[in-house]
């Protein structure tokens, strides 16, 4: 056993080397839906080669201790990963990310106790950054997992107290953080631990549901950061390697989001859409005519095309139709019609939503298509299917100045010859805008419930019409 322990000891550098190439591997391998489950594959090995070489390294361990925690955690993860439903996913993201952020703080803590040595200047400055990162992400992210979980807790918080509020808990956290850092104060370090852990909070309590994606997202590479600071203490190249990598990718995919959005993160964070999507923008009042259809006419038109599109929107999840149109999808292939998906980066409430969900049902994912793989092929679309989307497909992002979601990439299916709509009604999307798409000479609108359409359409294609 011995043997073995200085091997691995010895070696440590090596194994955290092959576990840091591994982690490399597994995002590498997540970028792709093809490649995912081989990315995870790596995750788990690189994750296995770091514990297990880090549970070599412990100096006079508490093995009952280390262990016991080891085998809960497994439990826990192995029911959780098993039993959670693919809807309840990103609050069970964000539930993770705050136990990050506790493990953050308490690793802190533990080595601030530890009193018997005399911390460098910069140790006190890791402790101190990697210990208020951790905790705003900590509580932030807690927050973050009620809102998401429609806790009855997690209230949006308004009023004009809050900014100020805000930046004064700010102030006085950096302040203990500097106290600390100046002094070696541990009662400052408590409080600065208590100021960031109210702290984060407040900062995500004002923020409406609709933009917990972006700030889930946010929170993960906070979580990463403070690993990554936390490795620096623990002098554990392992831990500040996975902590950077966890950190650049969440900063990466956040301000993706918030592109995607035209959005500035700044305008998330601080007063957004979120919370009054509904009262903003929209119509001049003016009465403005559009085409009404039935789901018979859409089945006729897209059973007769040669090239169709489907552009799944947040009304696809609502109206849980995704089987409907994987239905639908099949049935138009085997008319010999060439269907594809077209998929914008923030269509639907996450990152990924409308993938998942065409996973789930199990369509190809050839057949799935990038906003910038698709919108060149428009113009030689012959249908153009737009299922409960709004906002990812209205002209005025890139027409109208004015327009608050002005300069927004968007799927440009106005260049198709038909489109044909499922919404229930004239209502707006997420951004509260009126879009122009539905009052085009092109354009049929087919009012009614995503699945129930879908279905319909299923049928009088199956029963050859009227
Ligand atoms: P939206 O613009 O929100 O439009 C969805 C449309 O679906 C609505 O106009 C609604 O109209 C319709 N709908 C709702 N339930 C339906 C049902 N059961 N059957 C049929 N239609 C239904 O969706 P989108 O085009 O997917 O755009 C997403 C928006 O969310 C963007 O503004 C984006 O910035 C924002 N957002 C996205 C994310 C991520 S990461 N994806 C995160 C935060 C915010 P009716 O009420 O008339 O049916």
């Amino acid at each position: 056993m011995s043997d073995l322990t200085n091997f691995i000891a010895t070696n440590a550098d090596w194994f955290y080397l092959v576990g840091a190439i591994l982690f490399v591997l597994t995002l590498r391998g997540l970028s792709s839906p093809k490649t995912a489950i081989r990315g995870n594959r790596f995750g788990m090995a690189a994750m296995a080669i770091a514990v297990i070489t880090t549970f070599f390294l412990a100096e006079g361990p508490i093995l009952w201790m280390i262990v016991g925690a080891m085998v809960l955690g497994a439990v826990v993860g192995m029911w959780k990963a098993r039993t959670v439903a693919m809807t309840q996913m990103p609050e069970t993201v964000a539930l993770m990310h705050s136990f990050v952020g506790l493990a953050a703080v308490a690793i802190a803590l533990a080595t601030v106790l530890h009193t018997e040595e005399a911390y460098s200047t910069i140790t006190r400055l890791e402790l101190f950054i990697g210990c208020f990162i951790g905790a705003i992400t900590f509580s932030a992210s807690f927050f973050a997992f009620g809102k998401l979980a429609a806790k009855s807790w997690a209230k949006t918080l308004v009023g004009g107290w809050v900014k100020p509020v805000q930046a004064i808990l700010f102030i006085a956290m950096i302040g203990f953080g500097a106290v600390y850092f100046m002094t070696d104060s541990l009662p400052a370090f408590y409080a600065m631990t208590v100021l960031a852990i109210i702290f984060g909070w407040m900062w995500i309590a004002p923020i409406g549901g609709g933009d917990m994606p972006v700030v889930v997202s946010l929170l993960n590479s906070f979580s990463g950061w403070a690993a990554a600071g936390i490795g620096f203490t623990l002098g554990n190249s392992m831990l500040i390697i996975a902590g950077s990598l966890v950190g650049s990718s969440g900063a990466i995919l956040s301000y993706i989001m918030c592109k995607a959005m035209n959005r500035s993160l700044l305008n998330v964070l601080f007063g957004g859409m979120g919370t009054t999507a509904a009262a903003a923008g929209g119509d001049d009042g003016a009465p403005k005519n559009y085409k009404a259809g039935s789901a018979e006419d859409a089945g006729f038109l897209m059973s007769n095309a040669s090239n169709v599109v489907i552009v799944p929107g947040y009304g696809m999840a609502q109206g849980r139709a995704q089987n409907a149109v994987k239905e639908l999808y099949e049935l138009l292939k085997e008319e010999g019609v060439n269907v594809r998906f077209a998929i914008h980066p923030v269509a639907g409430r996450m990152p990924g939503h409308m993938n998942v969900l065409l996973a789930e049902a199990d369509v190809p994912y050839d057949d799935i298509l990038e906003m910038d793989e698709i919108n060149s092929d428009f113009a030689s679309t012959d249908v153009v299917l737009v299922i409960g989307a709004n906002d990812v497909v209205n002209p005025s992002a890139k027409e109208d100045p004015t327009s608050p979601i002005f300069g927004m990439p968007i799927l440009e299916v106005t260049k198709a010859q038909t489109v044909m709509v499922i919404k229930r009604s004239m209502s707006t999307g997420y951004a509260g805008l009126d879009n122009s798409l539905f009052y085009m000479d092109k354009t049929m609108m087919i009012f009614g419930d995503a699945k129930k359409m879908v279905e319909e359409m299923v049928r009088s294609i199956n029963g050859g019409g009227h």
